[in-house]
């Protein structure tokens, strides 16, 4: 079974050898953190969090892009904005960038990106989202990709027309989150319909919701025949996780799991790049990170909490580190 997903943009073509993917997360896929999940992944594609196109455009938010031509590996930058013009303006800029493709957001549920028109209400205003599509595959050379979900309000809003739509306009790949606007995170991702869906399309299909291990990956492929699988929640505190997903999937049975002192030690990495690069507000990032990577172990809760009151850089390291003896000492005391 070949991993490559082939995608077709107006000037560049592109092939994706992995059929994992990172999810676009807001406030988690930055370049940090991509550059720890790069090293379990060197062939998965890796999206950005979502970036404003108007804003960028203004010049916030301009970091997001920033770089991403040094990364190893493809980097999708995914963007959000109901302003055509705005949205191709912001695609042309990601693609100078460095932009493996441009992914159009078409499945937020936030209300106040909603409200304006971006995001899941496109699901409704098909019109602007057609505009959207064809104005950044005008604009930019590589492909154009949408993220979207199952419908707004119901399952019986002939999403199929829509994406039908999206395909004619250019859209090269889309990935469906299996949940509508209305259910949020409610409810079961319905791996079903994004196989029914899958069938219609004639460009490749990615399945994304609840896929958090490498069995939910292998069941989830089984019941839609996606062309690939995209892990949101499953990467929070697991960097390693689409790495672990990719091995399952090309039946490689030498994927090794960070052990514990291995997971501590990539804390401490992680909150040195986040403070280098942000100054003290890498800290305040670094403890959503932290309560994530830290469990499943003896001690983990009491240390997570210490780690999280820790009011700077070394205080963290110093509870990492003794933690690290403590484990080892109890390794020493049974060998
Ligand atoms: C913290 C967080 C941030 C998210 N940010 C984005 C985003 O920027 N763009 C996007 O398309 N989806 C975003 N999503 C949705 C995920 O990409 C994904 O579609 C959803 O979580 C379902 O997949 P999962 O069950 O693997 O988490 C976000 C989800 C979470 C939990």
């Amino acid at each position: 079974m070949s991993s490559n997903i082939k995608l077709k943009g107006r000037g560049v073509n592109r092939i994706i050898k992995s059929k994992v993917m990172l999810s676009p997360l807001a406030g988690v896929t930055d370049i940090i953190f991509r550059r720890l999940v790069r090293k379990w992944a060197p062939n998965s594609l890796l999206f950005t969090e979502m970036i404003n196109a108007t804003s960028l455009k203004k010049g916030y938010g301009t970091q997001k892009i920033n770089q991403i031509d040094l990364e190893e590996g493809p980097i999708g930058v995914q963007i959000f904005d109901n302003r055509p013009y705005a949205v191709s303006e912001a695609a042309k800029q990601a693609e100078d960038s460095g932009a493996f493709l441009i992914d159009i957001n078409m499945g937020c549920p936030v209300k106040k990106i909603a409200k304006k028109g971006g995001g899941s209400a496109l699901i409704k205003d098909r019109k602007l989202a057609i505009e959207l599509v064809k104005n950044v595959v005008k604009a930019v050379r590589v492909p154009v990709t949408v993220k979207t979900r199952l419908g707004w309000d119901s399952k019986e809003e002939n999403i199929e027309d829509f994406l039908f739509k999206l395909q004619d306009a250019g859209a090269t790949m889309i990935t469906l989150h299996g949940r509508t606007r209305k259910q949020g995170f409610s409810g079961k991702s319905d791996w079903e319909m994004i196989g029914r869906l899958k069938k219609l399309l004639e460009i490749p299909v990615i399945a994304n919701g609840d896929i958090k291990n490498p069995d939910d990956a292998l069941n989830c492929l089984k019941k839609t025949n996606a062309d690939g699988v995209m892990i949101g929640r499953g990467i929070l505190g697991s960097p390693w996780k689409i790495g672990e997903i990719d091995y399952a999937l090309r039946e490689n049975k030498n994927f090794k799991e960070p052990n514990i002192e291995e997971k501590l030690y990539l804390i401490i990495e992680h909150l040195d790049e986040l403070v280098k690069e942000k100054g003290d507000h890498g800290l305040l990032i670094a403890r959503k990170h932290i309560s994530w990577t830290c469990k499943d172990f003896k001690g983990a809760s009491n240390l997570r909490n210490n780690l999280v009151r820790a009011v700077d850089k070394n205080e963290v390291k110093n509870l990492i580190n003794k933690m690290i003896k403590t484990l080892n000492n109890k390794k020493n005391i049974l060998a």
